[in-house]
């Protein structure tokens, strides 16, 4: 989907005046890991979202900085930090979204599962504290692994008596502008115009763009179609070859990220045909209980959970081989937190 009017108009800085709440602000928006290498720039996207009238930037160090200077931006919302587990609670109550980068990324030779020791730990320590300060707001999981991280986020709001499925999402936006900018390459279209469905998880094989259904279509080959495929899918890796050793996206996961807040943001505020694909609680796919596909955003987060569509036979091979690997992603979830918490 394209920049909301609200995120556009604050991006050419001409936005003086909040937007009213009939327009849909005055939301309080957290960045959870605000002092990272995602979260500085995603906090900075947020801070110019006139949707937005306060962002809290919370990180275990680093956000007097950060925040200080991302709070000079000359655009309506207050930018505040917040630093370490005694300032988390202020950091969070009141919020409407909750974005979480918090935790390890990925160095070269790692894959997205070899961060589950660190990230699961961090990521159950915040939903929880989301819990009791914002139990209402939706959550946007960027911390990897994504297919395991948002598990634990449900069974953790679960204990805690909380969890609404509608509000809980996992981020796989950055699977669905690498595959937009990669197809428009291939297909010699404008990538403004393209829409490209990504299915199934956030790691690997489990992510699978769907190119038979990308709009406008293009007459590509089966091996364009296969490159494109695996290139979306090692997308990431790419990228922390390519930073070697200095860790993952940053700067393109900040985008993808501050795209999936803004149409949460503009679901919130009851705009119509806000359609974001997300990791998210699903009926989809019987036995894998957590899948991406489309979902519709609207007052109370997901309000309609998009079916897959057709696929070809080569997107089909992809979807039968990645079940098993999902499938064990959220069960190794729902473990850790039956098991430690
Ligand atoms: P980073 O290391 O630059 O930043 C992470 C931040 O989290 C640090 O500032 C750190 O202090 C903070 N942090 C650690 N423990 C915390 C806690 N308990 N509470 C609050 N903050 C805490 O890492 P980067 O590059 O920003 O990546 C963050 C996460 O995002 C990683 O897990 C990475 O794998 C994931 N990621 C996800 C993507 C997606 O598409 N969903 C894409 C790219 C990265």
């Amino acid at each position: 989907s394209k920049l909301s009017p609200a995120l556009k108009t604050s991006v050419s800085g001409a936005r003086t005046f909040a937007a009213s709440a009939a327009e849909g602000g005055g939301r309080k928006v957290a960045v959870l890991g605000a002092a990272g290498g995602i979260g500085q720039s995603l906090s900075m996207l947020m801070k110019m979202n006139s949707m937005v009238d306060e962002v809290s930037l919370y990180d275990i160090a680093g956000t007097p900085g950060v925040a200080a200077d991302i709070s000079h931006i000359n655009t309506t919302a207050i930018a505040k930090g917040y630093m370490g587990d005694e300032q988390l609670h202020d950091a969070l109550s009141g919020c409407d979204l909750v974005i979480i980068p918090a935790g390890v990324p990925r160095k070269p030779g790692m894959t997205r599962d070899d961060l589950f020791k660190i990230n699961a730990g961090i990521v159950a320590g915040l939903v929880k504290a989301c819990a009791k300060a914002c139990p209402n707001a939706l959550i946007n999981m960027i911390s990897n692994p994504v297919n395991s991280t948002v598990p634990i986020a449900a069974e953790v709001l679960k204990k805690e008596g909380v969890y609404d499925k509608k509000k809980l999402l996992g981020v796989t936006t950055l699977d669905v502008v690498r595959a937009k900018t990669f197809y428009a390459a291939k297909a010699g279209v404008q990538v403004e115009k393209v829409d490209v469905p990504v299915i199934g998880g956030h790691a690997g094989i489990t992510i699978l763009p769907l190119f038979s259904q990308a709009t406008p279509s293009a007459p590509l080959s089966d091996e364009d179609i296969d490159a494109l495929t695996i290139r979306t899918q090692n997308g990431g890796t790419e990228v922390v070859e390519a930073k070697d050793g200095k860790g993952s996206a940053t700067l393109s996961m900040a985008y993808a990220g501050a795209m999936m807040g803004d149409a949460c943001l503009q679901g919130l505020a009851g705009k119509k045909d806000i359609v974001e694909c997300s990791y998210v609680e699903s009926p989809v796919v019987p036995g894998i209980p957590y899948f991406a596909t489309k979902v519709v955003l609207g007052p109370e987060g997901v309000a309609e959970i998009r079916e897959i569509g057709r696929m070809t036979d080569y997107e089909q091979s992809w979807f039968e081989k990645m079940q098993p690997e999902l499938k064990a992603s959220i069960d190794k979830g729902v473990a850790f937190v039956n098991e430690t918490m």
